[in-house]
């Protein structure tokens, strides 16, 4: 049974109403009226988003002894996604409302319900008139007249008149109607996600180009070269991040389902267990060894481990490359939901691309002395699923008393992201306590300039002292630095952490290395 826990301590809601105050994430194109399935990153936003990124590339190629990087195209050939099985296979079933809304909608993400037929009947006149194709499916007569006023009025032209919805006699029935407007639904079809543009300066069927729908696709076809030149032996991987495009028919969910979107995906070649020598790994166990890896990524940059389980697709339930898979899932404000796939493709993909490019992808062992098709396990993550669960896991609102800000006793309300020190997308704010004073803005922003030969500090001198703490708390910023008069005559200024809220007196002279100190910590 799915498990339909729910979070109590921060909404949808919150977060992106937090993601617009704050500069995070907009939605895309918000002055022409929005773009569905579509968000941009704002400079604080920009900020976490590759801070996320650089966090998965050091762990994923820096760190480690088996893994190269690369970069590959969004636009491929077309015969990349017949050979996958894109062209075929990357399909969601898709029905339509016949109600007014014509809302399109997921044919597996509609449940069956329980509905009455409410017909409309017009009663301005004395003679009650039923309205031809005013019939209304819905649960509850209130959902009905919500039904009506919101699309069903509109669509039958009958501004003006008094109506009243009626319930037809014995029709209640179990079957699939709009949530939107309590039409029936159409017969499921299948629907191809991929996004397709032309290539050259003629728009036909030659031109047609798919955007990919998915980075690994680009490793793939790039396996041989790759190994060859990096004069890899199995097992190794392949690491890409990078932009993807899907036609989802029901974006949703901010930046958790999105037409444009951006992926982390890892290859990992390894040798089939019928090939492996004693004490070499099997594909299973690095299988193992991955789903395991990329969970304690998601703890080591301070998702709390709760928060975090593995669901392992059921057998008959998997892609068709797939010989298992397992979803790293994390506990949104939605519920349980996927961030990351972990899944063992077999030979699948090299296999496809042998057989459509003519090309020899084989790996020549030579302890056994044969050519064979390596086994691929791929750790598969979104990052701004990631950056949204990040969010998620860090935000906290805590009362606070003003004294702990140094203005005596009142409490008040803060946020605070609680982001790991990497991720934060402002490592330190300088902030002079007088902006009227040329010689502590001079002090405070000659910090600033010291400190950004490092890293991402900020200068801000835009408000008052208890302003300038809560704006840096919102976005997570570790350290605040302020310059006050004390500082032109100690030559020390203040620092305050954003967890604990205490404040330490460093030299200034001293102050770069601290951060820099603290924040390695
Ligand atoms: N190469 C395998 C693959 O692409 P996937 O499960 O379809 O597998 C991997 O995608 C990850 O990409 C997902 O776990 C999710 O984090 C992210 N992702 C997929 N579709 C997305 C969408 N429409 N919007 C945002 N993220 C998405």
């Amino acid at each position: 049974m799915a498990d339909k826990s729910q979070r109590s301590d921060v909404t949808l809601d919150t977060i992106v109403s937090l993601c617009k105050r704050r500069g995070i994430i907009f939605p895309g194109s918000e002055i022409y009226g929005g773009l569905q399935g579509t968000f941009d990153y704002g400079p604080v936003g920009a900020e976490l988003k590759r801070n996320v990124k650089d966090a998965w590339w050091r762990a994923m190629v820096q760190e480690r002894f088996d893994i190269e990087g690369v970069d590959s195209c969004l636009l491929l050939h077309p015969s990349v996604w017949e050979a996958s099985g894109h062209v075929e296979n990357f399909t969601d079933p898709l029905c339509d409302s016949l109600g007014p809304s014509r809302k399109r909608y997921r044919d597996d993400h509609i449940e069956d319900t329980e509905c009455t037929l409410y017909r409309t009947v017009d009663v301005t006149d004395e003679e009650p008139k039923a309205i031809e194709g005013g019939e209304i499916w819905a649960p509850t007569k209130k959902k009905a007249k919500e039904f009506y006023q919101t699309w069903w009025e509109k669509h039958l032209g009958l501004e003006g008149r008094r109506v009243k919805l009626e319930e037809v006699e014995g029709s209640t029935t179990v079957g699939r109607f709009s949530p939107d407007d309590g039409g029936k639904l159409t017969a499921a079809r299948m629907f191809n996600l991929m996004l397709s543009t032309t290539v050259g300066p003629v728009e036909d069927s030659s031109a047609r180009v798919y955007l990919r729908p998915e980075t690994a696709q680009g490793i793939f076809i790039n396996y041989e070269s790759a190994r060859a030149t990096a004069r890899r032996k199995l097992p190794f991987g392949l690491a890409q991040q990078g932009k993807s495009f899907r036609n989802e028919i029901t974006p949703r969910n901010f930046i958790f389902r999105t037409r444009e979107f951006e992926q982390m995906e890892m290859e990992f070649f390894c040798k089939p267990a019928e090939y492996c020598q004693d004490g070499e790994q099997t594909d299973m166990e690095w299988f193992d060894f991955w789903r395991n890896e990329r969970l304690e990524w998601y703890v080591r940059y301070g998702i709390r481990r709760e928060n975090l389980k593995f669901y392992d697709h059921p057998k008959e339930k998997l892609s068709h490359y797939s010989r298992g898979t397992t979803d790293i899932e994390y506990l949104y404000p939605i519920g349980w939901q996927e961030l990351e796939g972990v899944a063992h493709r077999g030979v699948f993909d090299l296999t496809q691309h042998m057989e459509h490019s003519g090309r020899d992808l084989r790996y020549f062992d030579p302890q056994v002395e044969k050519h064979y098709l390596p086994c691929v396990i791929e750790p598969a993550a979104g990052t701004d699923r990631a950056v949204l669960a990040f969010l998620c896991d860090a935000y906290r609102e805590e009362v606070v008393r003003r004294a702990d800000e140094g203005k005596g006793g009142k409490e008040s309300k803060r946020v605070v992201l609680g982001l790991h020190k990497d991720l934060a997308p402002i490592k330190a704010a300088v902030l002079p306590l007088l902006q009227n004073r040329p010689d502590l803005v001079e002090m405070a922003r000659k910090i600033a300039t010291d400190l950004k030969r490092f890293t991402n500090a900020v200068y801000d001198d835009t408000g008052a002292i208890g302003k300038l703490y809560r704006r840096q708390d919102e976005i997570g910023t570790p350290y605040c630095i302020t310059v006050d008069v004390d500082s032109l005559e100690d030559h020390a200024v203040t620092v305050r952490d954003r967890d604990t809220m205490e404040q330490e007196r460093i030299p200034a002279d001293k102050i770069a290395g601290w951060i820099r100190n603290n924040l390695a910590g």
